[in-house]
């Protein structure tokens, strides 16, 4: 469709990550794991090389501005799980199911899980929870949907936990860590997100399973890393916890840039000559499109 050196051509594909392949990086080559919630965006991650992009249900808290991740629904991820799969060419897109889209039986974790691979176009969902969701990830798999598992501090549990609080400090908490991931393992889970958790127990669980963990304030010894987008980025204003690495400063650059246009506009030097149309010209020409 566009010529050859076109910026609009497709990179070089490289081929769609699948759940056997990312099950196969277990000991291997970490995965890498970013949030997205557009397809500008998820796009991009992919352009830069991300394993998986996994669609959130932080967009709770940074695409709508909640203080958590309760009010998020069904219908909100299955929106945002189309977009980021239109943007994602090689990266596996993950779906999260929200709070009580799940929990109340197994049979409503698999209508859930059905709705967000039909709906949302997701090629796996994630769930929050150890040996108590058990069965609902046997459901689920049994159904043909591969499920990655969540343990250690659990958002969707926030107000049982009295906040977002670094879990299996205690022997008998990292114990059940440890029970928890192995739990889903069994049930057929493929990989398992642990969040703030110490790193050695991290390390543990990571040596107590045969599938991928994929760490969040976890430590090195996991099998992949995931972070949430506008973290790596430098763009979330809000909590900010010690575990997020800003990889830039996109915020700082935002605003810079929404100042320069406020400016240019006021003194009128945009929009210059350059930008205005030319008798029968094209809206696009001579533009370059990245
Ligand atoms: O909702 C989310 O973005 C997550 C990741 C941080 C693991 O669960």
């Amino acid at each position: 469709m566009y010529g050859a050196g076109d910026p609009r051509q497709a990179p070089a594909a490289r081929a769609k990550l699948t759940v056997p392949a990312m099950r196969a990086r277990k000991g291997e080559r970490p995965l890498t794991v970013v949030t997205a919630y557009d397809f500008t965006m998820a796009r991009l991650l992919d352009e830069g090389g991300v394993d998986a992009l996994l669609v959130g249900d932080s967009l709770g808290m940074v695409v709508q501005g909640h203080g958590n991740t309760l009010p998020v629904t069904v219908d909100e991820i299955c929106y945002h799980g189309r977009a980021v799969a239109r943007g994602a060419r090689s990266a596996h897109v993950i779906g999260d199911m929200p709070f009580m889209s799940y929990q109340v039986s197994p049979m409503q974790a698999v209508e859930t899980a059905g709705k967000l691979m039909k709906d949302g176009a997701f090629e796996s969902v994630k769930l929050e929870g150890g040996a108590a969701f058990a069965e609902h990830v046997f459901r689920i798999v049994s159904a043909g949907i591969p499920v990655m598992g969540h343990v250690g501090l659990t958002p969707q549990a926030v107000h049982a936990l009295g906040g977002f609080k670094v879990q299996g400090k205690r022997p008998e908490d990292a114990e059940q860590v440890v029970r928890d991931a192995r739990a889903l393992e069994e049930a057929g889970a493929y990989a398992i997100v642990l969040e703030a958790i110490p790193p050695d127990l991290a390390a543990e669980v990571t040596s107590a399973v045969s599938v991928p963990t994929i760490g969040i304030g976890a430590g090195a010894g996991c099998d992949g890393q995931v972070l949430v987008c506008y973290d790596l980025l430098g763009m979330y204003r809000g909590l900010s916890p010690k575990f997020v690495k800003r990889f830039a400063e996109l915020g700082a650059a935002v605003v810079e840039a929404t100042e320069a246009f406020v400016r240019e506009v006021g003194d009128r030097t945009f929009p210059g000559p350059e930008h205005a149309f030319k008798p029968n010209g094209f809206a696009t020409e001579d533009r370059p499109v990245h």
